[in-house]
């Protein structure tokens, strides 16, 4: 079943590559524009609440009965193919359980903890999380379990104050530095161990993948943030992936990678805010120096650290020009340049929902590419999700066991 999914899902990324490549924040007007024109139109015209509800998930049912992308876009199927199994059960960790942890980060704990199975007394499992950080998982199943844990997690100082955590609630939890990416990383992982891991990116997660897969450990992971690895361009870990993307002409760069994992609405309002006047800004001064440069073409400013802002547009776009060496002229109608950013920014919300329509299905392909990389190493898989996407968005999960 799952390999018809990652057969159809490679076949509508591929097809759909020309619409989630298209960057509208640095093209004004996306090539898809002059061959969907009503597309475009439709889009520009929506109200800020249908926009709201896109962003946040544009293939959820309730956004699905009146998508306006559906008269030109596979919605429908492509909402189907992401539909996962719902494996998310849910406990309350005490509330002593839970000393230094944040609200969210306690309740993802919660839907992840039964997830791992205990191990029945006759045949024990060795625990081991992986890129433990403080040991947060370790802690609530060491305690659940009755068990110890062994937490790896290259930084020494969340090491220590892990094991300061751990002892203050008599857990059995015994951290290691231990940098996973390092040669002799493998040594933890044997056929009697269990791997768990909540969040671990890109290449500490294919690493965790790999040597699990060389052992025959079972493990159990959410992964996350698939861009944040060394390769430029995305190498399938399994050879069916590998064989349905050369077959469909399917590649994804490191841009294809973030897009999986982009989200809109998560954060606070206030960085909410903060973030879409940065959007406008910048896309005021875009504006600005195409005309400064005489040059039809987006040009990179980096990016600024959260309260690094100038207060006033032109001092950003002076700022933004430094950078560049750009020299601005005399007389800039600052105010309505800053109004033609934010005229663009409302655009560009609205031409980028084409690109969130792919954020699942890419997630989900890249999930699939996992789930077929053990099946090939000989597991039994289960793929679904754990928690609800408000909890966080980052809810697939990967449990395997060696058939
Ligand atoms: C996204 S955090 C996840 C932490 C924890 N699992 C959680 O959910 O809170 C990733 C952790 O991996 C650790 N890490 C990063 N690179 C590592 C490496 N090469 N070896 C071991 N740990 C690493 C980081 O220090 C960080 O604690």
């Amino acid at each position: 079943m799952h390999d018809t999914r990652f057969q159809r899902l490679t076949e509508r990324l591929a097809e759909g590559a020309p619409l989630w490549r298209c960057l509208p924040f640095q093209e004004p007007e996306p090539a898809w524009c002059s061959r969907w024109p009503g597309l475009a139109e439709a889009l520009l015209a929506l109200d800020d609440d249908t926009l709201a509800r896109l962003q946040a998930d544009p293939l959820a049912g309730s956004a699905l009965a009146d998508s306006p992308l559906a008269a030109w876009l596979p919605v429908a199927a492509l909402a189907e193919l992401v539909a996962l199994p719902d494996l998310s059960r849910h406990v309350t960790l005490p509330e002593a359980w839970a000393e230094g942890i944040a609200e969210r980060k306690r309740r993802q704990l919660e839907a992840f903890v039964p997830q791992v199975p205990a191990s029945p007394d006759e045949a024990p499992v060795d625990l081991v999380e992986w890129c433990a950080g403080k040991g947060h998982l370790a802690r609530a199943l060491a305690q659940r379990h009755g068990v110890e844990v062994t937490a790896l997690e290259w930084d020494p100082a969340l090491c220590a104050a892990g094991s300061v955590l751990a002892q203050g609630q008599s857990a059995a939890v015994r951290f290691w530095v231990q940098d996973v990416m390092a040669e002799e990383a493998g040594r933890w992982l044997h056929a009697g161990s269990r791997a768990v891991a909540l969040h671990a990116c890109g290449d500490l997660h294919r690493r965790l993948l790999t040597l699990a897969a060389e052992a025959g450990s079972e493990v159990v992971l959410a992964p996350c943030c698939y861009q944040r690895t060394a390769d430029e361009r995305y190498r399938p870990l399994s050879a069916r992936g590998r064989d349905l993307a050369a077959a469909a002409g399917l590649t994804l760069d490191r841009d294809a990678l973030t897009l999986a994992v982009q989200e809109t609405v998560t954060a606070p309002r206030g960085v909410q805010r903060h973030r879409e006047r940065a959007s406008a800004w910048r896309l005021g001064f875009d504006r600005l120096q195409r005309r400064v440069r005489g040059v039809d073409a987006y040009l990179p400013v980096p990016s600024l650290a959260y309260g690094r802002m100038p207060a006033r547009f032109s001092e950003f776009c002076r700022w933004a020009a430094a950078q560049k060496g750009l020299a601005l002229p005399e007389g800039v109608d600052w105010a309505g340049l800053e109004a033609e950013g934010w005229r663009r920014h409302r655009e560009v919300a609205r031409l980028e929902l084409v690109r969130h329509l792919y954020r699942r299905p890419l997630e989900v392909w890249l999930a699939l590419d996992r789930l077929a990389f053990l099946e090939e190493a000989g597991y039994a898989v289960e793929l679904g999700t754990f928690c609800a996407r408000s909890l966080t968005p980052r809810n697939l999960l990967l449990r395997a066991r060696k058939r």
